[in-house]
């Protein structure tokens, strides 16, 4: 399979990326800034410049060609409402129609929880990054792609257990990004599992067994 990823040197995706290598997968990834290259390559995947802000559908959907998958794991990070539009909420809207238009028929995006925030004073644009971040959930699951949209908790840079708590609807809580990635490598494993909301928490169950029970 070969596989994009958009956001390939955050968080979740710099963790992703050796995690599809490993699994003989051809991965693409999309960085905005030169000197990023070298540890795609080093991963193993292809490098390909490019800032979501700027590129059109017609450069999103060239990077996507030959790809089976997208995965949307690009994020704004509290850089300013204007960037959070273009990227959290237009960003995942144009690479749908990039799938679209390079045949990709498989499309993962990272969402936010619902809860996320709640019980506390906002930050300044969190309601908007929210706002944004269901306009592209709405635009995803009305796609007649096969996707899934996955909503992780807060998000910790510490290495998890590998045992979450998947599923339509969950407490909020906290999840390792590490966690994240094992999710969306596994759940690319598993084509059978489409058309999902999916919430993820750290919890009990193993990574594989938390996405094979959503086979339905
Ligand atoms: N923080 C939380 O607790 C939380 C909770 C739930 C969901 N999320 C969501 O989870 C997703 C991934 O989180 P993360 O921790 O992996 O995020 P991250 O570490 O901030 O990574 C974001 C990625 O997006 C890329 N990016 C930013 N602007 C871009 C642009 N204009 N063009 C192309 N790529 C661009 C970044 O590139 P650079 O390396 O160049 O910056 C980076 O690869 C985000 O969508 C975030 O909103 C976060």
């Amino acid at each position: 399979m070969k596989v994009l990823v958009i956001g390939a040197t955050g968080g979740i995706g710099s963790r992703l990326l050796p995690m599809l290598i490993g699994n003989g997968h051809e991965v693409v990834g999309l960085h905005r800034k030169p000197g990023q290259a070298s540890a795609i390559e080093q991963a193993g995947g292809q490098a390909v410049l490019g800032d979501i802000i700027t590129m059109s559908v017609d450069d999103l959907a060239q990077a996507a060609s030959g790809c089976d998958a997208i995965v949307f794991s690009a994020g704004a990070a509290g850089s300013g409402p204007d960037r959070t539009t273009a990227i959290d909420g237009d960003g995942p809207i144009k690479a749908v129609e990039a799938a679209r238009a390079a045949g990709v028929s498989r499309f993962y995006l990272v969402s936010a929880f619902p809860e996320a925030g709640r019980g506390g004073e906002p930050k300044p644009g969190f309601e908007h990054y929210m706002a944004e971040k269901k306009r592209a959930d709405v635009a995803v699951a009305a796609s007649e792609l096969g996707w899934v949209i996955l909503r992780p908790g807060k998000l910790l840079d510490e290495a998890g257990a590998g045992r979450v708590a998947l599923g339509a609807a969950l407490p909020y809580g906290s999840v390792s990004r590490d966690s994240v990635a094992q999710v969306l490598a596994a759940l690319l494993e598993t084509p059978a599992v489409t058309g999902e909301i999916l919430e993820l928490t750290d919890g009990e169950v193993a990574v594989d067994d938390a996405v094979s029970r959503l086979v339905r």
